[in-house]
């Protein structure tokens, strides 16, 4: 991993973390390649993102969304919006995550748009996360893991982590069930250290009734654009 440090401007008071986002989401601007549709991931630093991008908007074709969510911000913002599948290939992605490891490993799904996020995460040649410094980790598995299950599988599922050591619950949404953006529900996993991220991923997306895994170890980032107390440090990876 290779890392340089941007400054900010020096201030006694020191960045909230809305104030990181805000800067990691302008810095991701310098990855967006004009003339061309950039992969847009979903939360509220990509949301700062979408802010910047709007400045640039004339100077790029469009985007591929990874939520309904964002695709409602980019749109009332002006930028055009592609399905997945009337694109084949994006030069990058931009996408923030819960969890970044010194290898670009990643845990995401806070938002419950994991899946969506891997896939457009997959059509793209580069991944660039945007983070505040309180995503990096040494070993996954602090941040709760989501996995996006088919509701009639969520039992047996929680269950299969119980027998690895995690402890597992449907992610509810005002009492309910939350349902995904593709119609399924979230479980959260407690306990778990990842070790291994990309055999993890192996292993619980072969799960019966597993739609996606929020480990992103495959689909792991290039760059990751991190907002810190001395301004925002980039990791090659
Ligand atoms: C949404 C995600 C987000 O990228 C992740 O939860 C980080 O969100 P935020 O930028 O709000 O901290 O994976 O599914």
């Amino acid at each position: 991993m290779t890392h340089n440090t941007a400054p900010t401007p020096h201030s006694s008071t020191p960045l909230t973390q809305d104030e990181l986002k805000t800067l990691v989401g302008q810095a991701a601007l310098q990855y967006v390649v004009p003339g061309e549709i950039v992969g847009v991931g979903t939360g509220s630093t990509v949301n700062k993102f979408i802010d910047a991008l709007a400045s640039m908007k004339d100077q790029i074709k469009g985007a591929v969304s990874s939520s309904v969510a964002s695709t409602e911000r980019l749109t009332a913002l002006g930028i055009k919006v592609f399905d997945s599948n009337e694109v084949d290939r994006l030069s990058v992605y931009i996408d923030g995550a819960d969890e970044i490891d010194g290898q670009g490993n990643m845990v995401k799904g806070g938002g419950a748009a994991l899946t969506r996020e891997k896939i457009v995460a997959a059509q793209s040649a580069v991944f660039v996360c945007i983070a505040d410094e309180s995503k990096l980790v040494t070993t996954l598995g602090k941040f709760p893991l989501p996995v996006e299950v088919i509701p009639m599988a969520t039992r047996r599922v929680i269950a299969q982590f119980a027998a690895m050591g995690g402890s597992a619950h449907i992610r509810l949404k005002d009492g309910n069930p939350l349902v995904t953006d593709n119609g399924q529900y979230i479980v959260d996993v407690n306990g778990l250290q990842i070790t291994d991220p990309l055999a993890f991923e192996s292993q619980v997306s072969q799960w019966p009734g597993v739609v996606t895994l929020g480990v992103f170890a495959y689909q792991r980032a290039q760059v990751c654009l991190l907002g810190t107390a001395d301004g925002v440090k980039t990791m090659k990876f």
